[in-house]
């Protein structure tokens, strides 16, 4: 089956990058979460009489992570991962509302399974995530076909819902907030079905506390909450104890982490253990402040985890405190994934980003003289209503002043409900985006070239993850910069284990270099197929 992983129309998008936004590349679109053969699979064992399911993800890592929990829900009762459409039993599109035309290719998707299942009357189809939560009853309106309905704050439900609907039809169910119970919460404390057993996905925090002008998240996601520290150490452990030794931890602002907690914490007397809580540092201290540099300290002191990224800071809130946790606990990746969003002053004010280009630039000045060997990427939006050449001149300016690593581009796209979407006499013509984002493209695409080229001769440790799909005599993984390196390997080596390799090549979005030698070979408990040396 066609995988579909990240592309946009600026090319192809690596899966696993930070906060990259995928589209489709299969019959139907969407990533899909579903069994590669042999690979981390069920515990179960396939019967005749278990259904089988489909689930086809569009969207960020949130959505990503929030589809490997319904499929742990799935299997936790029963269910097996179909291999196609075609022997699926129960289909879930889990939407994204980020870009403009979600929506037509939602219904678009759903007009192909209603003749799907106009063929086989007993196939299910579920619709979660962002645009499920936006778009509510309309769905079942539109597509009378569909059984299920869920939103972003109810994926604890889908075994519940799906039951609910075959007993009494079909059923639409989205909360408007999160409900304030920890294993509902986060979705991270419901099973999971993981498609590699080494690296793991932890949710840290929900939602978002700002109003991005262009943004839709907080609407759909909901206020910001965090996860208490100590469930997030429990959780890494257990990881730590399957063999995982890469973990993300996501969250839409990860530098604000923790606040709400200290503040529960020193407004109630309710008795919570405030180690728990907010982790054993700030036991000590008490003051109202993010936890996410004391996080990184801590996770980075369990055993077994090695690497550790985490996506995305947001540039206002981005401090000392994260570099120096960042400088000082090894396992933590030379890498920061800092989003610009844009270089100029007018526009950073009207998206209300807290922040002007010359203090973004102090961060990153600040991130680079605090970490050895960092690596910076980005995100930044093309076209943002009213944005004259001379602003994207100070976007072009920022962007060449950095250097980034790589950049995801983004042409702005008006979201309904948000802010910059009222600014209809201030949209930028099509065609001026588009020769703004190949002249941005250039310049990102020099200095990613520049920075590949300066890795020539060094040895890298790089995580395996499997046969290059172009070759399958190289294996390919990520270094601790998230760049990928090719390498041949004369022997197999597992995936998930970590191999020094020396860089003897560059490319625009890759490494090639020579194996030197296997430094740690995977652990992990989970079956994963050996990739082919
Ligand atoms: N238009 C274009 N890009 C957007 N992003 C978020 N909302 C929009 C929008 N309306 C981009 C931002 C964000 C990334 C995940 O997606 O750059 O950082
Ligand atoms: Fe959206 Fe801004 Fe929140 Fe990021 S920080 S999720 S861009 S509102």
């Amino acid at each position: 089956m066609a995988f579909g992983v990240g592309v946009d129309q600026h090319g192809q998008r690596c899966p696993r990058c930070p906060h990259r936004v995928l589209w489709s590349q299969n019959d139907l679109g969407g990533r899909f979460v579903t069994t590669e053969s042999g690979a981390a699979g069920s515990s179960r064992t396939m019967s005749a009489v278990s259904k089988r399911y489909l689930i086809r993800t569009h969207g960020c890592q949130m959505n990503e992570h929030d589809s490997e929990r319904i499929a742990g829900l799935f299997e936790a009762d029963g269910m097996v991962p179909a291999e196609s459409l075609d022997d699926a039993d129960v289909v879930v599109l889990n939407t994204c509302c980020i870009r403009e035309n979600a929506d037509n290719k939602l219904y678009g998707t759903l007009g192909h399974l209603k003749s799907v299942k106009a063929a086989r009357p007993e196939l299910e189809i579920v619709v979660g995530g962002c645009l499920a939560q936006k778009d509510r009853d309309l769905i079942q309106q539109k597509a009378g076909h569909v059984d299920v309905v869920f939103g972003t704050h109810n994926v604890h439900r889908a075994v519940d819902l799906l039951e609910q609907s075959r007993q009494s039809g079909p059923v639409t169910e989205i909360l408007d907030a999160a409900v304030l119970d920890d294993r509902e919460l986060f979705p991270s404390a419901l099973p999971a079905r993981r498609d590699v057993g080494y690296l793991a996905w932890v949710t840290i925090q929900i939602g978002c506390d700002n109003s991005c002008a262009f943004c839709i998240v907080p609407s759909v996601r909901g206020d910001e909450i965090s996860k208490p520290f100590g469930s997030i150490l429990n959780e890494v452990r257990g990881l730590a104890a399957e063999g995982v030794t890469e973990v993300t931890l996501l969250g839409q602002n990860v530098n604000s982490y923790g606040r709400d907690l200290t503040l529960r914490l020193r407004s109630e007397s309710s008795g919570l253990d405030p180690a728990e809580v907010a982790g054993s540092s700030w036991a000590t201290d008490g003051r109202a402040r993010s936890l996410f540099a004391d996080l990184l300290r801590d996770v980075g002191a369990i055993e077994g985890i090695r690497r550790i990224r985490y996506t995305s800071p947001h540039p206002k809130d981005f401090r000392d405190d994260t570099v120096a946790a960042m400088a000082e606990t090894a396992a933590v990746c030379e890498h920061l994934h800092l989003p610009l969003q844009s270089g100029s002053d007018s526009i950073l004010s009207a998206m209300h980003r807290g922040y002007t280009a010359e203090r973004y630039l102090e961060k990153v000045a600040a991130a680079r003289a605090g970490i050895d060997d960092l690596a910076v990427t980005t995100d930044i939006i093309i076209g943002f209503p009213g944005e004259t050449e001379a602003d994207f001149e100070s976007t072009l300016a920022v962007a060449a002043e950095v250097g980034y690593d790589s950049a995801y581009t983004f042409v702005y796209s008006p979201r309904p409900g948000t802010e910059a979407a009222e600014l209809t006499d201030r949209f930028v013509e099509h065609s001026v985006t588009v020769e703004r984002m190949n002249r941005l493209r250039a310049v990102i695409e020099r200095s990613s070239v520049r920075r590949n080229e300066a890795r020539i001769g060094r040895v890298e440790e790089v995580m395996v993850e499997g046969a290059s799909k172009k070759n399958p005599d190289v294996l390919t993984g990520r270094t601790r910069q998230n760049k990928l390196c090719h390498f041949a390997s004369a022997e197999p080596i597992r995936r998930g284990s970590y191999a020094a390799v020396e860089v003897t090549g560059a490319g625009l979005s890759h490494l090639t270099g020579e194996l030197r030698e296997v430094t740690h070979v995977a652990q992990h408990k989970r079956r994963i197929p050996v990739a082919a040396g």
